[in-house]
């Protein structure tokens, strides 16, 4: 996770046209993102990243952005970023009226289970995501009663009715942990299929889960890796866990976004490729302009949803505020604690 201090935006005067005098004053913000985000592209953004600076200023708001949002975004206006766990980590500690979560649905509901007494907001409500839509609660306690007796753990990709049903609620980040803290033998963890069988495989657990699966990631092949590696000698492979388990036999690295990042910046791989969502290589890439990076990735349609635009229109209208059911929240409240209690 990482916290960003607002820069000072420039002062300017004189003519020409309202979007050239907006790119003038806010330049500072643009440096941080230049070698990612074309000149044009942000003539467009200039005016409404301003508007949100002032905003949030105005609302006692703040942003907390996920790794996979568009650069302008993360770099620019977020005051927090990072994976879901530590997004989930940082929505407990926030000191704000107003909470923009610049990300997917399930991402938004987290926050407002920490956060009962603050206005989340999502700029865009139809944000969603392939692994959350995959599973209801009643699938959940369908699963319950066949396997008896059985922990039952949901990915947080899950809707808040899900995480009501369950024992606790673990990231890509902790999932081998959180599987093993039952120091049983056998756990459910849904609803992601991919993720289980690669937890299961580091873990040596047997993990029963459920037929979901992420759009982005379920596309990466292990062919796709075997010719990155051939058109590109000496590339580091790093996939997400929710990709295939013969993609992540075939990478260096598997780990949460912000594991990748770690990595990036730790070991400094000459020429890297993020198997993972296409905004997470601009936004790593920012920071290491001597690093190689490769793509192909995917993009996450539904993060993509969320733009500066829509965060601006979310803090002016108060749009888009996330509510939970009381008694769902409650239950759901309590599988996410015990989460990052652990
Ligand atoms: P992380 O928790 O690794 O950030 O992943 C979230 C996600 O939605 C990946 O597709
Ligand atoms: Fe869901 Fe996949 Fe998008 Fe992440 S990348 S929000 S898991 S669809």
């Amino acid at each position: 996770m990482v916290a960003f201090a607002q820069p000072a935006l420039a002062e300017t005067s004189g003519a020409g046209s309202a979007l050239s005098e907006a790119f003038a004053r806010t330049a500072p913000l643009y440096e941080r993102i230049r070698r990612v985000v074309p000149p044009a592209d942000w003539a467009f953004f200039a005016e409404d990243a301003e508007a949100i600076l002032r905003l949030k200023r105005e609302r006692n708001a703040v942003i907390l952005a996920h790794n996979y949002q568009t650069p302008e975004i993360f770099h620019c206006v977020a005051d927090i970023v990072g994976d879901s766990l530590a997004l989930a980590r940082e929505a407990m500690r926030v000191d704000a009226d107003v909470i923009v979560l610049a990300g997917v649905y399930f991402m938004a509901e987290t926050a407002k289970l920490l956060n009962p007494g603050k206005t989340v907001l999502i700029p865009d409500a139809g944000a969603g995501c392939s692994l959350a839509d995959s599973i209801t609660a009643e699938d959940v306690r369908l699963m319950r009663q066949a396997h008896p007796g059985l922990p039952v753990i949901a990915y947080v990709n899950t809707s808040a009715a899900v995480k009501a049903e369950v024992d606790v609620c673990c990231t890509s980040g902790n999932a081998a942990r959180i599987v093993k803290s039952f120091g049983v033998p056998k756990v459910i963890m849904l609803p992601d299929q991919y993720l289980a069988k690669n937890v299961a495989a580091e873990t040596g657990i047997e993990i029963i889960s459920w037929a979901g699966q992420c759009e982005v990631h379920e596309r990466f092949t292990a062919e796709d890796v075997r010719e990155l590696r051939a058109a590109n000698p000496g590339v580091t492979v790093l996939v997400h866990p929710e990709c295939p388990p013969e993609v992540v036999a075939e990478a260096d690295f598997a780990g949460s976004t912000a594991a990748m990042a770690d990595y990036v910046g730790q070991k400094r791989p000459p020429r890297v490729v993020l198997l993972t969502e296409c905004s997470m290589s601009d936004n790593v890439a920012v920071h290491y302009p001597d690093i190689d990076f490769v793509r192909p990735c995917n993009l996450c349609p539904h993060m993509k949803k969320i733009t500066l635009s829509n965060i601006r229109k979310a803090l002016e209208g108060n749009l888009h505020e996330v509510t939970i059911e009381a008694s769902v929240a409650e239950r759901a409240r309590a599988s996410v604690e015990r989460m990052l209690a652990l």
